[in-house]
């Protein structure tokens, strides 16, 4: 779309939305551009820089930063082959030269430019589907066997999630390929965690997670309860809990299992730290590849709000709490917790220096808790 021919009035509802949060809102806003244009055009970022007094270098930067953000026209249909180790192995190159073979093919008998960009990326997190794509964000399996007309016909099905445990915990609900709906979860003793925790004070809440030996699953093994009680002993107000969902190490897809399956599961488990460590608000920071994850728990937050799971006086007592989901653009380095915290503020990814640790001074300089996504899901 050249950019001439662009209708900028139609950003208009998005920035009078975003506006108000200021800086925070610039990564949601800039996925919301790139949704309405199929990539971020020069006069949309003074439009944003104007509306979020952000600089326009500073947006421009920002842009530049995120591999998921174009500034040039990307296709209608953007398709994301994975490379890694494992899908490497299971024949990516191979797709991929399929693919592009097709894709020039179609250009040389005439059809338009700019209908499929198709680039390689690094882990997309569906590991057991080797080798694995994504296709306008949607998780396709076993791509040696998807054709160009596959893919252009849009008849591409959901892959079935892989999950065979026979002791399973965390994971009971998991791979039934079930939507896992509020009633469902609530069947299963949901939310029975966060009722007992409320009826505990917020230091017993603390106890009892450290008395579990609960070690944080995002990779350094810290205790869970010592961060809480960390947290909920550093002064400064609000206090924030943030999901660490960013999920991007080679071969991981633990993660993804557990936000697709077991949403309200991972909600519960942040309802529980909020209430020990005295926060209102929690993030939810999901990679930006995992596109129909971040789908399920938006659509789960939104239940859980209905439900009076969230929001103002959660479960009718005085403790109120509410979760925001954010998407990432495409940065490992978003994973490491004080980037995400950057991001999530609307700036580049880059690691702040520790300390201060993000339990003294995270999220807007307020102390917060991070935790991984299967932490926080052991919690309830
Ligand atoms: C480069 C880098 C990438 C990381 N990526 C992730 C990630 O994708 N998910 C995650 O939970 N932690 C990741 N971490 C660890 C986080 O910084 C942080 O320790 C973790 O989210 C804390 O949660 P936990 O206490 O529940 O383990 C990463 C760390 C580094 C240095
Ligand atoms: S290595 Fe390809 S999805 Fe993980």
């Amino acid at each position: 779309m050249p950019e001439t021919s662009l209708d900028l009035h139609q950003l208009e509802p998005i920035l009078s939305q975003y506006a108000p949060l200021g800086r925070t809102a610039l990564l949601p806003i800039l996925h919301e551009v790139q949704t309405l244009f199929g990539y971020i055009p020069p006069n949309a970022i003074q439009k944003v820089s104007h509306r979020l007094g952000v600089s326009v270098e500073e947006v421009d930067e920002i842009v530049n930063f995120y591999p998921l953000f174009y500034r040039q026209p990307a296709g209608k249909t953007v398709i994301h082959v994975c490379n890694n180790p494992v899908c490497a192995n299971a024949g990516a190159e191979a797709v991929m030269k399929r693919l592009s073979q097709s894709l020039e093919a179609r250009r040389a008998a005439g059809e338009q430019p700019g209908t499929l960009t198709i680039e390689y990326s690094p882990c997309l997190g569906l590991c057991e589907h080797a080798p694995a794509m994504i296709v306008q964000g949607a998780p396709v399996a076993r791509a040696d066997s998807v054709s160009y007309e596959d893919l252009v016909s849009g008849k591409l099905r959901h892959p079935r999630s892989i999950v065979r445990n026979e002791i399973a915990i965390l994971t009971a609900n998991c791979g039934k390929n079930r939507v896992n709906w509020l009633a469902l979860y609530r069947a299963s003793q949901g939310y029975r965690g966060l009722e007992q925790a409320l009826q505990m004070s917020p230091s017993q809440v603390i106890e009892t997670i450290k008395a579990s030996g609960l070690l944080g699953r995002g990779g350094a093994a810290f205790p869970t309860g010592k961060k809480w009680e960390t947290a909920a002993q550093a002064p400064g107000e609000p206090r924030y809990i943030l999901c660490n969902a960013d999920e991007a190490e080679p071969g991981s897809f633990k993660d993804r299992v557990l936000l697709e399956d077991e949403p309200h599961l991972i909600l519960e488990g942040m309802l529980i730290a909020g209430y020990a460590v005295g926060a209102r608000k929690g993030y939810i920071y999901i990679r930006g590849e995992y596109l129909f994850q971040y789908q399920v728990m938006l659509r789960a937050v939104e239940e859980a709000r209905q439900a009076g799971f969230l929001g103002e006086h959660v479960m009718g007592t005085s403790f109120s709490f509410d979760i925001e989901v954010r998407r990432g653009a495409g940065t490992y380095v978003a994973g490491e917790e004080t980037a995400q915290i950057e991001s999530i503020e609307g700036k580049s990814a880059y690691p702040r220096p520790r300390p201060p640790f993000p339990t003294a001074q995270g999220l807007f300089g307020k102390p917060t808790v991070v935790n991984n996504v299967e932490t926080l899901a052991n919690v309830p």
